[in-house]
Order: structure tokens, then C-alpha cells, then sequence
């Protein structure tokens, strides 16, 4: 049975191919007890620990906040915060953990069955009881994992983009959310619940001790992939591509902007833009972009390759940076691209391969064509770093 055939208790049951078939990006799937025997990865003190520290994206939403109903307010917070805030009807929300807690990272390796480059981030929200951000869509594919104590998650249907929403606060709160009869459940821990983009969904904390894991997916807007795919084809044309317009019919009117002129103008951005090869190029340089750039620390001085195989032999780990991204692309049998963090390199396909499904890098990886230089070109991008590293 391959992969894709095999039945999955994360998914309920249902195998890869069914839930891609019938559920992804179509319809939600309320998998109960889809991790047995869970217990979460952190607790909510852990996470308000994440949320005091610079650089983390946390927020806080207060139901009946005191500068209003629906309080929103940004990170880094401190003790003083969350000794203000009241018993019950908040939530904090932390994005990225898996970029700062292995055991929570390790959950990403449960959804191999999707594309890794979908993949967006794993955030985690805390609420007591009461604690919700309100009814709302999401953009993104997101699987809803009970981490612990109970929340109660009510759906309303696929909403139109056009949805009302409440006015003068910084949510995005539906004003009119119906909730879909049946399609309202509490959630215990180990239960999961995948939603698709647009679908409205309202989540209650019913505990003081609930915690909501998000696996979030990462799909470009056609706003944003025009704009980038343009930006990164701009760059490589010659300055001699333009407009053309020889062989012309005399205008009957000078000033008019005919038909003819308005469809070479199409036919020229059509044509150019239409290139597979480069669209493919763009496309594993776009899916690859960290989410925070910043997160990624190059080295100052190159590595040698020769040193970066010595180090390799005498047992130490290469692991990839929490936050990098990988994907490869073959462009024939022998040789692929392999995109790391927003850029491309071309490499043997063999080395790509394994360099995008690996997060720890030993010695055996030398055996492969060009290890050693890409390695050393990986580890100066900051996109690998010595397992010692992160030891210390
Ligand atoms: C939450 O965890 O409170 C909200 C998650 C979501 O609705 O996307
Ligand atoms: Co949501």
C-alpha cells in the first residue's frame, strides 16, 4: 500500500488520498481523538513566557477589554500584563512556536501528507474560560488540534469575501454568524478539527486550561503572487523588451488608444509572463520565504568546506535553522533546483532531495555529489547551523 493509501488515525481514518479528495480546501473535518493519550507540548505559562520575549508575534484579545469590547493589543507583554487581565474572556495568541520549541516543530512531521512548502506556521492560543476571538474566517487552511481543556467550536458555511464585519475594532469579527445546525462540538484534547478558507468558525474556551494549536498553510493571494511573479520576471528582462508596434495601420485618430494598440500591449505581458521555466523558478523562491526574515542570522566569515567535512566526520550534526524552508524542483533527471529560503540553487538532484527532507544532516550526507559546498553555502545563509549550536 503506498503512502497515500494508507488509512490515518490523524485524519479519522480516512486515508491521505481520501481526505485530499473529499476534504481539503472543500469542506471541515471533525476528527475526534485524532492524537491518542496527547498532552501538549507546552503549557500556558510557557506560552505567556514566549509572549514576553522581543521578537515573538504575540497578541492578546480582550472580550470586554478596558479600552473596549474586542481589545486587541501586540506583544512583547510582561508580568504585569498578565496580572491585570481578569478571569475569564481573553486569549493570548503566539505565532511560530514551532520555530521555538522542537517538541512543537515535531508535530509538523504529522501532515507529511501535504506539500511541506504549504505548510505556514504552528500557533498556539491560551484562553480561561469564555476566551474566544470571536466568529470570523481565516484565509488559510487550518488544522484545530485540542491541545488541552475543552473549547467549543461552532461553524457557520463558507462566507463570502463581502461578509459584513463589525466596525470601529481591530478584529475581523463576522456581524452576522449562523451557526451551521450540527456542526457544533467541544473539543477534548487530541481532538482535531480541519477547516478550510472562508469557513466561518467560532471557538469558546470551556476550561481554564485551554489550549488550541493552529497548523496553519500558506496559499499566495493573486494580488501578491502577480506582484512578486512580476517583480521577480522584471528583473531579468532586457531593457529592449517593450511595447512594439511596427507595421501599423496610420491611426484615424492620434489621440485614440484603438483595439490594435491595447491588444499588443496584451499580447506582449501575456508572452512574457507565460514562461513555465521561470514561473516555476519564482514560484519555489516564493514558497520558501521565511516567515520572519529576520530570523535568519548569516555567518560573517565563509565557511571552508574542507573544515565544514572535518567537523561533519568527527560526529557533529548539521540541523536546519527553526524557520527555514526547503523545496526542490528537478529540471531533468540528473539536476534540480533546490530552493532554501526565498533562493535558488542548482545542484544534483540527489543532494536536493535529501537536503529538503532532512532537519538533521550527518556524515553520510558527504557521500553525495557537491555536499560539501552547499553545505557550507547553507550554513553561511544561516539556513543550517551546528547542532551544538543549539545546546548552548
Ligand atoms: C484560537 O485559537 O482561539 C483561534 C484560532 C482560530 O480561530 O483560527
Ligand atoms: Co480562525
Amino acid at each position: 500500500m503506498s503512502p497515500s493509501d494508507t488509512p490515518l488515525s490523524l485524519l479519522g481514518g480516512l486515508t491521505p488520498a481520501e481526505f485530499l479528495g473529499e476534504f481539503w480546501q472543500r469542506k471541515p473535518l471533525l476528527i475526534r481523538g485524532a492524537f491518542t493519550d496527547f498532552h501538549s507540548p507546552l503549557d500556558p505559562d510557557e506560552l505567556a513566557g514566549l509572549a514576553c520575549e522581543d521578537g515573538i508575534e504575540a497578541r492578546l484579545v480582550e472580550e470586554d477589554g478596558a479600552e473596549g469590547l474586542w481589545q486587541v493589543s501586540h506583544g512583547p507583554f510582561d508580568e504585569a500584563t498578565f496580572s491585570r487581565l481578569p478571569d475569564r474572556d481573553w486569549t493570548l495568541l503566539v505565532q511560530a512556536v514551532d520555530h521555538y520549541v522542537p517538541e512543537v516543530a515535531e508535530l509538523l512531521g504529522q501532515f507529511d501528507f501535504l506539500p511541506s512548502w504549504r505548510l505556514d506556521d504552528i500557533m498556539i492560543s491560551y484562553a480561561p474560560k469564555g476566551g474566544s476571538v470571536g466568529p470570523h474566517v481565516d484565509q488559510y487552511d487550518v488544522f484545530l488540534l485540542q491541545a488541552s481543556g475543552q473549547r467549543r467550536w461552532q461553524l457557520g458555511g463558507r462566507v463570502a469575501d463581502d461578509a459584513p464585519i463589525l466596525d470601529g475594532i481591530d478584529l475581523r469579527i463576522l456581524a452576522d454568524f449562523q451557526v451551521d445546525p450540527g456542526d457544533d462540538w467541544v473539543l477534548e484534547p487530541g481532538d482535531m478539527l480541519y477547516l478550510p478558507p472562508s469557513w466561518a468558525h467560532h471557538g469558546v474556551s470551556q476550561s481554564d486550561d485551554c489550549l488550541t494549536i493552529s497548523v496553519g498553510f500558506r496559499a499566495p493571494s493573486a494580488d501578491d503572487a502577480i506582484t512578486s511573479y512580476a517583480d521577480y520576471l522584471g528583473e531579468q528582462l532586457p531593457a529592449s523588451r517593450r511595447y512594439a508596434d511596427a507595421g501599423m495601420t496610420p491611426p484615424q485618430d492620434p489621440a485614440e488608444l484603438d483595439d490594435a494598440a491595447v491588444e499588443r500591449m496584451r499580447a506582449m505581458i501575456l508572452e512574457t509572463l507565460d514562461d513555465p521555466a521561470q514561473l516555476a523558478q519564482w514560484f519555489g523562491r516564493a514558497m520558501t520565504q521565511p516567515k520572519y526574515v529576520d530570523q535568519l542570522v548569516p555567518n560573517e566569515h565563509p565557511t571552508d568546506p574542507a573544515e565544514l567535512v572535518a567537523v561533519l566526520h568527527e560526529g557533529e550534526a548539521l540541523l536546519r535553522s527553526p524557520g527555514s524552508r526547503f523545496a526542490w524542483r528537478a529540471m531533468d533527471d540528473k539536476r534540480a533546483t533546490l530552493f532554501v529560503d526565498g533562493d535558488g540553487v542548482d545542484c544534483p538532484l540527489a543532494l536536493a532531495r535529501v537536503l529538503a527532507s532532512r532537519h538533521t544532516l550527518k556524515a553520510d550526507i558527504l557521500e553525495l555529489d557537491g555536499a560539501s559546498e552547499l553545505l557550507a553555502a547553507l550554513l553561511d545563509a544561516g539556513s543550517l547551523a551546528w547542532a551544538g549550536e543549539f545546546e548552548e
